[in-house]
């Protein structure tokens, strides 16, 4: 896979306008574009069909977390917009997992699990009640999702090694927290360079703000582009 199909830009913005300007701007140089809560709840399904149409690669960053049979049926409607990827929270537990895997089509979609989120660190995960440290914590989780039958996580470039290692190498790891060198770390507490993610063995790297909120968004993917081939 080259570095281009390899990176999914987070188009967090507030308005479908905003999302046309920068699809325009990085459609062809970008791999995949990333539709979360933010942009959905602003511009619906309809957006979703309209970048499909236009041939581009969609991840449904939506994050189901909620009873088997309702997210089997979440899962099942995210498929039929034709999105490339899909994500569940892998706190749902097992069943939960199981019901959205055993939703999925033969072909096409592929369904992600969340681990734990890149904005976490120890204390606020022990705040919420979850005791492990975040490593195990990932561990167990991917194992989980794996065991479940999803094809893959989404979790920090830190954790893809201990991934790999529990889940093997087809077991798709697509990590946000990327951060290029010198920017700022916003809410992420557990980022990495663009190169350190790839090398680490992440298949797909998921950057927002460092892309979207630069003066020039194109400019700036390539720019994390070049980082990707170097560190191939
Ligand atoms: O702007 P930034 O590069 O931090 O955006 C990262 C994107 O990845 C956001 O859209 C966020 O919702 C998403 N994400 C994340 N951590 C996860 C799962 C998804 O940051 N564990």
């Amino acid at each position: 896979m080259n570095a281009r199909d390899r990176l999914v830009v987070a188009l967090d913005v507030p308005t479908p306008e905003e999302a046309a300007a920068l699809v325009e701007r990085l459609a062809g140089v970008v791999g995949m574009f990333k539709v979360g809560s933010q942009l959905f709840g602003a511009a619906g399904p309809e957006l979703v069909r309209a970048l499909v149409a236009r041939g581009e690669k969609v991840f449904l960053d939506l994050k189901y977390h909620d009873i088997p049979n309702t997210v089997a049926g979440a899962v099942s409607a995210a498929c039929r917009l034709g999105v490339s990827l899909v994500d569940v929270h892998a706190l749902g537990g097992r069943a939960m997992m199981e019901a959205a895997a055993g939703a999925m089509p033969a072909m096409g979609t592929r369904l992600l699990a969340v681990t734990v989120l890149t904005s976490h660190d120890v204390g606020s995960l022990a705040e919420v009640g979850l005791a492990d440290d975040v490593t195990s914590l990932v561990r167990r989780l991917a194992l989980l999702a794996y065991a479940a039958e999803v094809d893959g996580v989404v979790a920090s470039p830190q954790e893809v090694p201990l991934i790999r290692e529990a889940c093997g190498k087809d077991f798709l790891v697509v990590t946000p927290g990327i951060r290029p060198a010198g920017a700022r770390a916003d809410d992420q507490a557990r980022a990495a360079t663009p190169a350190a993610a790839l090398k680490a063995g992440a298949d797909l790297l998921v950057v927002g703000r460092p892309i979207i909120e630069a003066a020039d968004p194109a400019a700036s993917a390539r720019a994390i582009l070049r980082e990707m081939e170097g560190a191939a």
